[in-house]
């Protein structure tokens, strides 16, 4: 569709070599990851274990081939013969009233049972609030901390650069494979960059790298990518997916803007850009005020040091869940059932994003599928429940705490009493002042009134307007305007009628001003910390709150195989904090966690790949996807948390600079291998393809497309307007007359993404077109959807129109010899072809024809080939 449009503007477009979409074919769905969670919603509860109307069970592909009444409900591949297909299509189930499936609910169903109505095979497991766990399911390999393996040796040595390579190598050459050939230097560069710093290279960048021939050319590159502080903006923007983060509370009938979020999301991009260590990181998001302990530091000093605000701001991650709670909130019925909601989510967000596990799916009954029991899901929310407490719920306004010790805090609070009362004092002399001119102004406007009638008007005006007489009335209506008028026509007239008020009132004015300038507010905090007392955790059964059950103390996964096990005692009966998050923290973060290590370098591995090692990024339990390189992803994760540096190739820097959980240490590693330099064809694909239709194995790098937020950035870079600006405040959305919400067209508008206002209700169009994800809880991974809207966005957008004008001013300003070839190479990142040559000069010329006799024809020509450019896929997508 894209193309088709291009063509449209363009109609010789289909001559240029626009990349080829890699067709992301979705994996057949899946049983329980797919259509379970749709039949818990619309089925289960009539066909289910407590109710099963026509003996018809649809927890699992076993039961549903057995069926009901009427036979078997499934005969897989065959929706046509399979009578819930026939029951949903023709919308007979569920019955009655209730909501039907969706359109893309039913297609989803249908394509399930077509491509052979497949489940993971896992057994699931009892079901009781507090199972044993047994010792053949603490075996399985995620709960197990990551071994060191030997790096396997390989024949093609020549292709290694570090382990990396002869991990992969191994295994392709296992099945008679091997890596694709590297990368030419334009293509790596782009791939690179756009990877580390969500920008592509300036023509500057692309010439200097074109001409080095040193050995470590790419490697010089890699350092000074990662030094970039657009690293650290492109990075900060995975994490704030994974934890959720947006400007506003959520969604119910008003979604209210958060106004000290944004600190959080700067934490986030100072922290990668300064490498803060991984394990650092996470104990700061979760237990920050813990960790600097914030209270003593509150109470002793007077202004809070660095690192305690730092740690405060941190915490911020575990305020990202929705909380649409409000002051009035207390008084509707079923409050702790929304208040639940935000504790809920908050553990799904911490699980999901660094324990890489569905905890969310123990809380109504013991896991299904992974050794959790109902009781540890309880024990973990108790880690949280002392701060989120749905029985003493803080409104999520007042939840706030200000940057500053106690006697800091008080000295501002008691300054501000005097300033409120000066500006009081001076506001009441301000209104004596008016009155006194008030009566001054209806005493003069009398006097020039008829002797005759002065005596009446005056009692006329006097009297209580209930009570007066017809006269009385009369009087009123005709004098009251003049004599005396109301306070915004007084406020007018007084000023003009006498100098001296003019005077007086001016100086009055600027003494308040001056007075209220004194107000000085403390920067807020948007932080999470304890509340006070001791909190009670009830397991709750079925998830339901009205039916708690035991109390339930702090605990975590026993599963999991450790060698520091979490460690917490209660607290002094006075501390301000009970240590909980700290102590969970502490026990997440230990060097041989089975999963925290693992789980970011799979991650790392999946923005840097197209696909993990694991390519369930967030679940790595039974029904996930098991490793493709499983002793692969245990080096990653032992080398990740090493505090001392493991050989790493003599080319990257060489000198002893990895201290453990760098994560940019990491990814130095990682784009520095051969595995990652490979082009995305090689030419023995269609060998390959047989042997491993999925790639799974890397025998080539995968072209992915550019997240919407990079996109965007990318657009503003080529065109020159990019605002470099960094932190602060979101930049607000506006919504247009047509809907389309769109950022500011000035220069705050022309800021990365990152920085512009998340609002849930209001996504800005071109980002929601291009699968910027709807924070309702947060996002584990992104979709990335091919849709017509995202061409016909492009295209119509005012916001392209733009910045193709500005591209092509940029492109007559640096290279006004050579238009085509310097808007190819900044757009692409590459020379342009011989055949692209003729194309797009033919194109110019063709265009400023078109546009003859017009002002700017020829840079009118040039912006609509730089549109051209820039809603192409090869723009779009990093080879
Ligand atoms: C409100 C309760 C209810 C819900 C919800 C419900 N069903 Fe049913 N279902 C029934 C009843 C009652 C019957 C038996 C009467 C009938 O066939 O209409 C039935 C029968 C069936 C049958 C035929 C079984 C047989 O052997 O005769 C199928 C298949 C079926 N349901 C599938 C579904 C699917 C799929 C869903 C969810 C999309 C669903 N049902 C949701 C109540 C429900
Ligand atoms: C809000 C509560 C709730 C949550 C959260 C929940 N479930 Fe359930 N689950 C139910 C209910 C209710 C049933 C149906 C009653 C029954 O069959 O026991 C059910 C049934 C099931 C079944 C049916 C098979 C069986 O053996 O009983 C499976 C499998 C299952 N859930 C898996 C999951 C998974 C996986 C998750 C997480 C993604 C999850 N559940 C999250 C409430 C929940």
């Amino acid at each position: 569709m894209r193309r088709r449009l291009c063509s449209a503007l363009l109609p010789a477009a289909s001559l240029l070599a626009f990349a080829v979409r890699a067709a992301a074919a979705d994996p057949a769905p899946v049983f329980e990851k797919d259509i379970l969670p749709l039949f818990q919603e619309k089925c289960l509860r009539c066909h289910g274990s407590d109710t099963r109307r026509a003996e018809l069970d649809l927890r699992g592909k076993a039961a549903m081939l057995k069926g009901g009444e009427s036979g078997p409900a499934l005969s897989p591949g065959s929706p046509e013969k399979s009578l819930l297909w026939i029951k949903i299509a023709a919308d007979k189930m569920p019955p009655g009233k209730a909501a039907k499936l969706t359109d893309a609910e039913k297609t989803l169903v249908r394509a399930w049972i077509e491509a052979g109505a497949r489940d993971s095979g896992v057994a699931t497991l009892p079901e009781e609030e507090s199972a044993p766990i047994r010792e053949e399911d603490r075996r399985f390999w995620s709960f197990r901390g990551p071994v060191r393996p030997a790096v396997p040796a390989v024949r093609q040595t020549v292709r290694i650069r570090n382990p990396i390579d002869a991990f992969v190598l191994a295994k392709l050459e296992e099945k008679g494979l091997t890596f694709a050939p590297e990368a030419d230097k334009a293509t790596l560069l782009r791939r690179v960059t756009c990877d580390l710093t969500g920008l592509p290279p300036t023509p500057a960048e692309i010439d200097a790298f074109l001409k080095d021939d040193s050995p470590d050319a790419y490697e010089k590159v890699v350092d000074r990518l990662l030094a970039s502080p657009h690293y650290g903006e492109q990075w900060a923007r995975h994490w704030l997916d994974l934890a959720g983060y947006a400007d506003s509370e959520g969604i119910l009938d008003a979604d209210y803007p958060r106004t000290a979020a944004w600190r959080y999301r700067d934490y986030v991009v100072r922290a990668f850009n300064a490498d803060k260590p991984y394990d650092r990181f996470l104990k700061e998001q979760i237990a920050g005020d813990e960790l600097t302990d914030y209270w003593t530091a509150y109470h002793t000093q007077k202004e809070l040091p660095p690192d305690v605000i730092e740690g405060l701001i941190a915490t911020g991650f575990l305020r990202c869940a929705c909380d649409t709670s409000r002051p009035d909130f207390s008084t509707i019925k079923n409050a702790p059932g929304y208040y639940y909601q935000t504790l809920d989510d908050t553990l799904k967000i911490v699980a999901s994003s660094t324990l890489g596990l569905t905890v969310q799916c123990a809380r109504c009954h013991s896991h299904k599928y992974d050794p959790i029991p109902q009781t540890e899901y309880y024990r973990l929310q108790a880690v949280f429940m002392s701060a989120y407490r749905p029985y003493q719920w803080v409104p999520q306004v007042q939840r706030r705490l200000l940057e500053g010790g106690e006697a800091q805090v008080k000295e501002v609070n008691d300054a501000n009493a005097k300033v409120d009362a000066a500006v009081a004092d001076l506001k009441k002399q301000a209104d004596a002042l008016t009155r006194e001119y008030a009566d001054k102004l209806f005493a003069d406007r009398l006097a020039a009134l008829p002797e005759a009638i002065r005596e009446d008007v005056r009692t006329a005006l006097g009297a209580d307007p209930a009570k007066r007489d017809a006269v009385q009335n009369y009087l009123a209506s005709k004098f009251q305007k003049e004599l005396r008028p109301d306070p915004p026509a007084l406020a007018q007239l007084l000023p003009k009628t006498y100098p001296d008020y003019s005077m007086k009132s001016a100086a009055l004015a600027e003494a308040i001003k001056a007075e209220q300038a004194k107000h000085h507010e403390l920067p807020e905090i948007r932080a999470l910390y304890d509340l006070p007392g001791e909190p009670q955790t009830p397991l709750l059964r079925r998830g339901d709150y009205l039916n708690p059950g035991p109390d339930v103390q702090p605990g975590v996964l026993t599963a999991l195989d450790v060698s520091k096990p979490f460690d917490w005692k209660p607290p002094a009966k006075d501390a301000p904090t009970s240590g909980r998050r700290l102590a969970f923290a502490e026990w997440l973060t230990q060097p041989d966690h089975p999963l925290t290590a693992r789980v970011m370098v799979n991650r790392l591995w999946l923005y840097h790949f197209g696909e993990g090692i694991v390519a369930t990024p967030d679940n790595f339990g039974r029904i996930g996807s098991p490793p493709s390189h499983p002793e692969l992803l245990d080096w990653l994760a032992t080398q990740f948390v090493a505090p001392s540096p493991q050989p790493s190739p003599p080319s990257v820097g060489g000198e002893a600079r990895v201290r453990g959980w760098s994560i940019k240490a990491m990814q130095r590693l990682i784009v520095t291998s051969s595995a990652y330099r490979q082009a995305s064809v090689s030419p023995t694909a269609a060998a390959a393809k047989k042997i491993d239709p999925d790639d799974r194995l890397l025998w080539r790098q995968r072209m992915r497309r550019l997240e919407a937020e990079s996109l965007r950035d990318s657009i503003l870079a080529v065109s020159g307007s990019l605002n470099a600006e960094m932190y602060g405040p979101p930049v607000p959305m506006q919504r247009q007359g047509d809907g389309e919400v769109t950022a500011p067209a000035d220069a705050s508008g022309a800021r990365r993404s990152i920085y512009l206002q998340v609002r849930r209700s209001q996504p800005l169009t071109l980002l929601q077109v291009f699968d910027q994800p709807v924070m309702e809880t947060n996002c584990t991974r992104r979709a990335v959807s091919t849709t017509p809207s995202q061409a016909l966005t492009l295209l119509n957008s005012d916001f392209l129109t733009r910045q193709a004008d500005a591209f092509a001013g940029r492109v007559l300003k640096e290279k006004p010899d050579d238009p085509a070839a310097y808007a190819v190479l900044t757009a692409f990142g590459r020379p342009i072809t011989a055949k692209e040559k003729g194309t797009l000069t033919s194109f110019l010329e063709a265009q400023a024809k078109r546009y003859q006799g017009t002002p700017d024809a020829a840079r009118r020509a040039l912006a609509d080939l730089c549109q051209m450019l820039m809603s192409a896929d090869e723009f779009a997508y990093v080879d």
